[in-house]
C-alpha cells in the first residue's frame, strides 16, 4: 500500500545548480537546462538543518517508494505518484563471484519495475514534478523504455505524452506507449535524431521536454537505486556494473552516495563504477580511454540488440567521466557477439534471463576478470536495467 509522501515532512529542495557552470536556478519553476550555458541542472537540498534521520532511523522507516521524501523535490501532501516502482530484488550468484575472482556477485533486477525497466524510477519523480509545476504535455526522445515509463506516469498524472523513437524500436515498446495513451512518432536514425525531432517542435507546441538530463528530476528518482543498495547490503558495494547510455542511473547513484556521506551515513568510500557500452557506439569509453573531459559524439552508431545503449552523445558526459575517474572506476565496450553469448550462458546456467544491456555488463565483467581487475573482497552489483521481453517482436 502506498503511504502519503507527507509522512516524513516536506521536501528540503533548496536550489537547482548547473552541473557545468554552477549558476543557480529557481527550483519552483519548470526548468530544463541552464540558461547560462546549457548544462544539466542538479537539485540541491538542505542537508544541514536538524531533523533528517540517521542511517538506523532511515532504515527503520517503511519501504514505501519515496522513503526519504525530504531529499526528493515533490511537495508534501501531493497525491502519491507511485505505480509501485522501486524496491527491486537484489539476487545473489555465488558461483559467478567465484568465476570473476570477486567476493560477492549480485544482480539488481530493475526489470521488475512498472514498464519492465529502471526508467520507471526517473519518470515517477520527473513526471510528478512536471505535473505539480504546471506542465500539460511532456515530450521525450527515447531508445524505448523511457517512452513506456513516461507514458505510464503521464497517464497517472493526467498529462499528455509525446514520444519520439527510432523506427527500429521493437514493436512491444511502441505498442505499450500507445496503449498507455502516448502519441508516438517514429524517426529515422538513433535517439539523437529523435531528440532533434522533439527539439524542433517543443517550444511551438508547448511541450515540456523530459529528455535525459535536459530536466533535473529524473536523476532524483534514479538516485534511489543507490539508497536501496545501502539499505539492502548495509554498506556500499565495491563495484557497480552499469549499462550506460545517457547515464542517469550512474549520475543519480553517485549523487546518492554524495548525499549519504554528507548525512554522515557513510564515509568517503565510493563504489568503482564500470560504465558499459557496445563497440558499435561507445563515446564514453573512447573519451575515458583518451583521457578527455567530454565525450565527442559517436559518428554513425551501429545497430545493437542493446537498444538502450545506442546513445551517440550524452549531455552528462563530463559528469560521468568525473565520477568514473574519482571513484577508481572504468569504462568498457563489448562486442555484440560477446553480449549475446554472455546473456545466453547466464540464462542457461543461472536461471535469470538478462536484458541485452545487462548482458553487456556481464561480458564486460568477464573481460575485467581476465585482467584480474576484481579483488577477492569486492561485492559486485550488476544492474539488470530492463527486461528482455520488451525487445521481442
Ligand atoms: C534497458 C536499458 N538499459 C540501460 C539504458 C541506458 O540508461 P541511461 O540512459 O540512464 O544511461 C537504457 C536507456 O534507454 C535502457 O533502456
Amino acid at each position: 500500500m502506498n503511504a502519503p509522501d507527507s509522512l516524513f515532512g516536506p521536501s528540503r529542495l533548496q536550489t537547482l545548480a548547473c552541473g557545468r557552470c554552477g549558476e543557480e536556478h529557481d527550483p519552483h519553476r519548470l526548468q530544463t537546462v541552464c540558461i547560462a550555458c546549457g548544462g544539466p541542472l542538479l537539485a540541491r537540498y538542505d542537508l544541514e538543518s536538524p531533523g533528517l534521520p540517521d542511517l538506523a532511523g532511515w532504515r527503520a522507516r517503511p519501504r514505501i517508494p519515496f522513503r526519504l521524501p525530504e531529499l526528493l523535490p515533490l511537495r508534501a501532501g501531493a497525491e502519491t505518484p507511485s505505480l509501485g516502482e522501486g524496491n527491486t530484488p537484489l539476487v545473489e550468484f555465488p558461483r559467478v563471484a567465484a568465476e570473476l575472482g570477486a567476493g560477492r556477485f549480485l544482480v539488481k533486477d530493475e526489470s521488475r519495475n512498472p514498464g519492465h525497466a529502471f526508467k520507471a524510477r526517473g519518470m515517477a519523480v520527473a513526471v510528478a514534478r512536471a505535473a505539480e509545476l504546471g506542465a500539460r504535455t511532456v515530450a521525450l526522445p527515447t531508445a524505448g523504455n523511457a517512452g513506456v515509463a513516461a507514458a505510464a506516469y503521464g497517464a497517472r498524472h493526467g498529462l499528455a505524452v509525446q514520444v519520439a523513437l527510432p523506427r527500429e524500436t521493437p514493436a512491444p515498446i511502441r505498442t505499450a506507449c500507445r496503449a498507455l495513451g502516448a502519441r508516438v512518432q517514429e524517426v529515422e536514425g538513433s535517439i539523437a535524431e529523435a531528440g532533434a525531432w522533439i527539439a524542433e517542435r517543443a517550444e511551438r507546441e508547448g511541450w515540456f521536454v523530459l529528455a535525459t538530463l535536459r530536466e533535473p528530476y529524473r536523476l532524483e528518482g534514479k538516485k534511489l537505486m543507490g539508497y536501496e543498495l545501502l539499505d539492502e547490503l548495509g554498506r556500499l558495494p565495491e563495484v557497480i556494473l552499469y549499462p550506460t547510455g545517457g547515464g542517469t542511473g550512474l549520475i543519480g547513484m553517485a549523487r546518492a552516495f554524495d548525499e549519504m556521506e554528507a548525512l554522515g551515513w557513510t564515509g568517503p568510500e565510493r563504489p568503482r563504477f564500470v560504465a558499459v557500452q557496445t563497440e558499435g557506439c561507445a563515446p564514453l569509453v573512447r573519451a575515458f580511454e583518451e583521457g578527455l573531459d567530454h565525450a565527442p559524439p559517436w559518428e554513425d552508431p551501429a545497430p545493437t540488440r542493446a537498444f538502450g545503449l545506442r546513445v551517440p552523445a550524452a549531455l552528462g558526459d563530463f559528469l560521468m567521466l568525473d565520477i568514473l575517474r574519482r571513484g577508481g572506476g572504468t569504462a568498457r565496450a563489448v562486442p555484440e557477439a560477446a553480449l549475446t553469448e554472455a546473456g545466453e550462458d547466464f540464462a542457461r546456467r543461472f536461471g535469470m534471463w538478462l536484458g541485452p544491456e545487462a548482458a553487456a555488463c556481464l561480458a564486460a565483467a568477464r573481460q575485467l576478470a581476465g585482467e584480474g581487475w576484481f579483488r577477492p573482497a569486492d561485492t559486485v552489483v550488476l544492474f539488470q536495467t530492463g527486461s528482455p521481453f520488451v525487445y521481442l517482436g
